[in-house]
């Protein structure tokens, strides 16, 4: 009786210590596993970003539901989940990317972010910080480098690989990008301005693009040079989409052509080789 209640006061003891280390250890982790992954898009109570301010989002949803959203957004829509469709309308069907991330990650970036929310209660209602868009001011030469460094006509300082390799982008004497992602024509708007496109260059979230800038990170001035040309192109979009329909159609009328070209070559191929089958066949029986 004695031992089990000494036994018992031990483990509460014990228990007590434990949560009071592991608890802000965890929170510790899970802030820097944020700023890894989501601190590009989201603050936690400094207003929106590409995606939704995360304060107070721990004791809006059930932590299943953010563990399912994080790691794959787009399937708890598809499953017919209806708050998980409305945030995403709510942000124009931009896409957030997927988080391969264990559990455990996950539940420490929202201890995190719910550590921060009772640090400072106040700042969940706090405005979004007035956006500095100093793109807005940018020189014609810095717009004109950044155009240079998506096309790759300037090399990156880091030796990354230029953005239309796997980007296309609808500009006046631009060629046609790469069709591996999406078409950058309005994605300054898209990302909310210069916070929004600089958070993504700096630590970009997506597996191809993290890859290909892995020790090859962007510097800083050809960050706000690309986010001065990307916010120049969105500007000018209007003007740009009758032209951009031009190029398209020829494009689409020289894939035509040249289908027709290789369709006709692989024809006469295969009538050549069955014509000398037939022969070949034919002499065979004769012998
Ligand atoms: C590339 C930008 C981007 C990254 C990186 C990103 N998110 Fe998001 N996130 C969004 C956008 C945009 C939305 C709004 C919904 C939508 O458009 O799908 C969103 C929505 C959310 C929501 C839903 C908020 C609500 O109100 O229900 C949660 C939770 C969330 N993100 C958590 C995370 C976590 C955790 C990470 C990091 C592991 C992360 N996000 C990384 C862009 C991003
Ligand atoms: C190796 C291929 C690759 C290269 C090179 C690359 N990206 Fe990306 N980028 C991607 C992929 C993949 C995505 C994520 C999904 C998508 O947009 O299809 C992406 C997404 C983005 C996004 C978010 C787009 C959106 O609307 O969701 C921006 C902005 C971006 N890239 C800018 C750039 C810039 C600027 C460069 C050049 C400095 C660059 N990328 C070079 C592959 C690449």
């Amino acid at each position: 009786m004695y031992i089990n209640r000494k036994i018992t006061r031990l483990s509460c003891i014990l228990a007590g210590l434990l949560l009071g280390v592991a608890v802000p250890s965890v929170a510790q982790d899970g802030e820097t596993i944020f700023k890894q992954n989501c601190a590009a898009c989201h603050t936690v109570g400094k207003g929106r970003l590409v995606g939704p301010d995360l304060a107070g989002i721990t004791s809006q949803r059930p932590e299943e539901w953010l563990i399912k959203w994080t790691r794959s957004s787009q399937t708890l829509i598809k499953s017919g989940d209806a708050d998980a469709k409305a945030i995403f309308d709510e942000y124009n069907g931009l896409v957030m990317p997927d988080q391969n991330l264990p559990d455990a990650d996950i539940k420490a970036i929202f201890a995190f972010v719910a550590s921060k929310e009772a640090a400072a209660p106040a700042a969940t209602s706090a405005p979004a910080e007035p956006a500095t868009n100093a793109s807005n001011h940018a020189m014609p030469e810095e717009i004109a480098q950044g155009r240079n460094i998506f096309v790759g006509s300037q090399r990156l300082i880091n030796g990354g690989p230029s953005c239309i390799s796997c980007h296309n982008i609808s500009y006046k004497g631009i060629i046609p990008g790469g069709l591996l992602a999406k078409d950058l024509t309005t994605v300054y708007s898209r990302f909310g301005g210069d916070a929004g496109i600089q958070g993504i260059l700096g630590a970009p979230p997506f597996p191809a693009m993290t890859e290909a800038y892995k020790n090859k990170p962007m510097t800083e001035k050809e960050i706000a040079n690309l986010t001065a040309f990307f916010n120049k192109v969105d500007k000018d979009k209007a003007g740009q989409q009758v032209s951009a329909q031009n190029p398209l159609l020829y494009g689409g009328a020289a894939g035509f052509v040249v289908l027709i070209l290789l369709y006709s070559l692989i024809w006469v191929k295969r009538k050549r080789f069955t014509v000398k089958r037939d022969i070949y066949l034919r002499q065979l029986k004769s012998i």
